[in-house]
């Protein structure tokens, strides 16, 4: 062996050590790597764990702000609001009534021809608009008129399979998804715009007169009869359907519960007691908060660095808007700390709301063996190009937490409103809680960890009497529904 050749073997020798030597470090930090993240993992599943005894402490603090929301206005986080709704449908309806629905980009225009309880819904059509983008940051006339104009065509566009009662004019149920306060069934000041709206000298006014002045000035002979809450039209769309419908729950970007309360039981309810003895409220159950829900260093930050800090907790812990955040969260922190997706930490995974919830499903549910899905997903989303078939399962363990706690979280809220009505115990009549909303829809482990969350708390029993049901009501039909159960035409026919 020449002098050059015996010095490369040495080097190679001595590299052949240094790789070994590099490999056993990486090892060993890899081992240490996913030590660590169990153990953030263990820790993360300690804190969202949601033992019945748990959930029933929820329920317990939801009921308790309810009667502390019906108590008095601004002293609980609950504000139970009044909704004026006191005659929900009963399948008797009969009639052409109209719905609108307005509350982001597009807005829903609805008819539909009710023919009693034989005839049920004859005929229903609809048509979707979407608003120009100057309208929603214009002034309100602007506005109201455009949506008036397209009800006119809509109108004109109408069938011969609807026929409006002689002498009658076209009623409407008004679904105004900004926060309002109501003033009566067919009358509420807008609070403020949100969603991207920001229309000139609206705030403080009636929507209703506004959007009445409108289709008088378009000369369409058609007037407000209900203005509703989507969670209110739900609840209606609902009973209308089953008459043991008592509540609805919205859980979809965003989660809201409304429900049917005896008037008496409402002391903060100054008006005469309505003739069916109930009106309808509309919880906001979004903003509840307690000691007792399950929160984590990742739901806090989430909290103290969203746009309204302190407000709407249980949204933030159960809605579809947050759930992917929360997890994108957690992989954060997985990744700074212990290298999950490699040395380099994603950039894309530092972008707040990039992992969306929808997302977060798709790999939640990925039945493939290697996890291929979830493979995808990581690098389609976040731009995590290869992962480990033990980083893909870290994820979906971390997605199965996050969505387990808020859909068990989501069921306590409504133990906690059976519990009020008196209907949570065996030997209940039927009770149905009409739902709506694409996180239930659309993310089977959620819904089916809420049906398991109910009749664990319930009891074999009692959950028997207890139906929580999809109602597709997005379109609206519950508003229009309402116009016909608080049409000014009822006392006369
Ligand atoms: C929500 O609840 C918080 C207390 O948790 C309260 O300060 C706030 O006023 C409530 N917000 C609304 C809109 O009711
Ligand atoms: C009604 O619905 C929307 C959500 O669709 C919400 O933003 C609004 O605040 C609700 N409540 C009231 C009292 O208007
Ligand atoms: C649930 O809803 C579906 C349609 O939305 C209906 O066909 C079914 O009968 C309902 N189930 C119960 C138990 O009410």
């Amino acid at each position: 062996m020449g002098k050059v050749a015996v010095g490369a073997a040495v080097v190679c020798a001595a590299a052949a050590v240094a790789v070994t030597a590099l490999v056993v470090r990486h090892r060993m930090r890899s081992a240490e790597c996913w030590a660590r993240a169990a153990a953030v993992l263990r820790e993360l599943e300690e804190k969202c764990a949601t033992p019945v005894e748990k959930l029933w402490e929820v329920a317990d603090a939801m009921t308790k702000e309810m009667h502390a929301g019906l108590e008095s206005e601004d002293v609980s986080k609950l504000k139970m609001i009044i909704s004026y709704v006191d005659k929900l449908p009963t399948g008797d309806e009969r009639g052409l009534f109209y719905a609108l629905d307005l509350g982001g980009t597009n807005f829903r225009v609805l008819r539909v021809q009710l023919g009693g309880r034989e005839g049920r819904v004859v005929r229903q059509e609809a048509k979707e608009v979407s608003i120009p983008h100057d309208l929603m940051v214009g002034g309100s006339d602007e506005l109201f008129d455009f949506i008036a104009s397209a009800l006119v065509k809509f109108v004109d566009s109408e069938g011969e399979d609807f026929h409006l009662h002689s002498g009658r004019q076209r009623e409407l149920g008004f679904t105004f998804s900004f926060p309002v306060k109501q003033t009566s069934v067919a009358s509420g000041t807008l609070i403020k715009w949100t969603k991207g709206f920001n229309i000139d000298g609206m705030v403080g006014e009636d929507v209703v007169s506004e959007l009445n002045k409108a289709l008088q000035r378009q000369g369409l002979g058609m007037q407000v009869a209900a203005l509703v809450n989507d969670t209110v039209g739900t609840l209606a769309g609902g009973r209308y359907d089953d008459n043991d419908v008592v509540a609805a729950v919205i859980l979809g970007t965003g989660t809201n519960a409304a429900y049917v309360e005896r008037a008496d039981a409402i002391k903060k309810w100054k008006g005469p007691l309505p003739v069916s003895g109930e009106i309808v409220i509309n919880m906001e159950w979004g903003n509840f908060s307690s000691s007792h829900l399950p929160m984590t260093e990742y739901d806090n930050a989430l909290d103290v660095e969203s746009l309204n800090p302190g407000d709407q907790i249980f949204e933030k812990l159960i809605s579809g808007m947050y759930l992917g955040e929360i997890v994108r969260r957690v992989l954060l922190r997985l990744a700074m700390q212990t290298a999950l997706f490699g040395d380099n930490v994603p950039p894309q995974l530092k972008i707040p709301f990039v992992l969306r919830t929808p997302v977060m499903s798709a790999m939640h549910h990925d039945t493939s063996a290697d996890l291929k899905v979830v493979g995808a997903k990581l690098k389609e989303f976040l731009g995590i190009s290869s992962t480990s078939l033990k980083a893909r399962k870290v994820v979906v363990q971390i997605c199965d937490i996050v969505a387990k706690r808020g859909a068990r979280l989501a069921a306590a809220g409504i133990v906690g409103i059976l519990k009020k009505l008196g209907r949570e115990g065996s030997g209940m009549r039927r009770t149905v809680i009409a739902m709506d909303g694409g996180l239930y829809e659309h993310y089977t482990v959620f819904r089916e960890c809420l049906h398991g969350a109910l009749n664990e708390m319930l009891g074999d029993e009692a959950s028997s009497s207890v139906v929580v049901n999809l109602t597709n009501d997005g379109s609206g039909l519950g508003a229009s529904l309402l116009a016909a159960s608080h049409s000014r035409y009822l006392e006369q026919s």
